[in-house]
């Protein structure tokens, strides 16, 4: 039975863990938009227009302020494409975060569906990182080891992604969700998957989890 999908998403998950991947096909398949602070912040810096301080900040692996995601997510979930819902990849990240989005929904009169957290090992986490590609054309995610990139792809190697910025960055994500998971596992809106495996069989748990088939 075909049932309908929740709406209003939030992906959460260490850096590698798959939300990128995952969002990719939920969003194809239920007509929502992957809403990404990451690929946000990544096309502001190519654009010339995310200050330099900013980019420092990311490329060493820090977080920016939250008072910059939270202004993206304000515009970029007023765009048509998101009037049926949204599929917030790598946002909130930070609690005061989280509260500015509970506000921004309460004005809109919306409510928040899902918050699903995908759940890795900090030893694979490293790995998947380090040997991510992304086809700059499409936008396409790859990996060196467990999806090789076709010869023609045009790729590129986050600046993100060295090893060192990656050790800064799972250390940020798990002092991050010290606060941030048991702030939605108390509201009972927290849902946990095991992101281990074949991306199928982590799709397949997400889809478990958010009630769809
Ligand atoms: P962001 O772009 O959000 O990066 P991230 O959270 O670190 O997550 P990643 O993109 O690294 O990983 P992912 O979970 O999407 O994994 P993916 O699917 O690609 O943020 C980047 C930076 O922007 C932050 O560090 C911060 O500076 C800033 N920022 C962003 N949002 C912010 C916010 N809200 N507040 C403040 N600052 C913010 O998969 C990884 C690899 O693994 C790929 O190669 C993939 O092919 C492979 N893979 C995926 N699933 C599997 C599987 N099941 N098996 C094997 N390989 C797999």
């Amino acid at each position: 039975m075909v049932t309908q999908p929740e709406r209003n998403l939030i992906l959460l998950g260490a850096p590698g863990a798959g939300k990128g991947t995952q969002s990719q096909r939920l969003s194809q398949r239920f007509g929502i938009p992957q809403i990404s602070t990451g690929d946000m912040l990544r096309a502001a810096k190519a654009a010339g227009k995310l200050p330099a301080d900013l980019v420092a900040k990311m490329t060493a692996g820090g977080l920016v302020p939250d008072e910059v995601v939270v202004g993206l997510i304000e515009e970029r979930t007023k765009d048509a494409d998101a009037a049926n819902g949204f599929l917030l990849d790598g946002f909130p990240r930070t609690v005061p975060q989280a509260q500015s989005l509970d506000a921004m929904l309460a004005r809109r009169d919306q409510k928040l569906d899902a918050v699903v957290a995908i759940e890795v090992p900090r030893e694979l986490l490293m790995e998947r990182a380090v040997l991510r590609r992304t086809d700059k054309r499409t936008g396409q995610i790859y990996h060196l080891k467990y999806k090789p990139p076709p010869p023609d792809a045009d790729l590129e190697h986050r600046a993100d992604d060295r090893e060192e910025a990656v050790r800064t960055r799972l250390d940020t994500y798990a002092s991050m969700t010290a606060e941030l998971l048991p702030f939605y596992e108390k509201r009972g809106s927290l849902k946990r998957i095991d992101g281990v495996g074949a991306v199928d069989d982590v799709t397949a748990r997400l889809y478990t989890a958010l009630k769809l088939s």
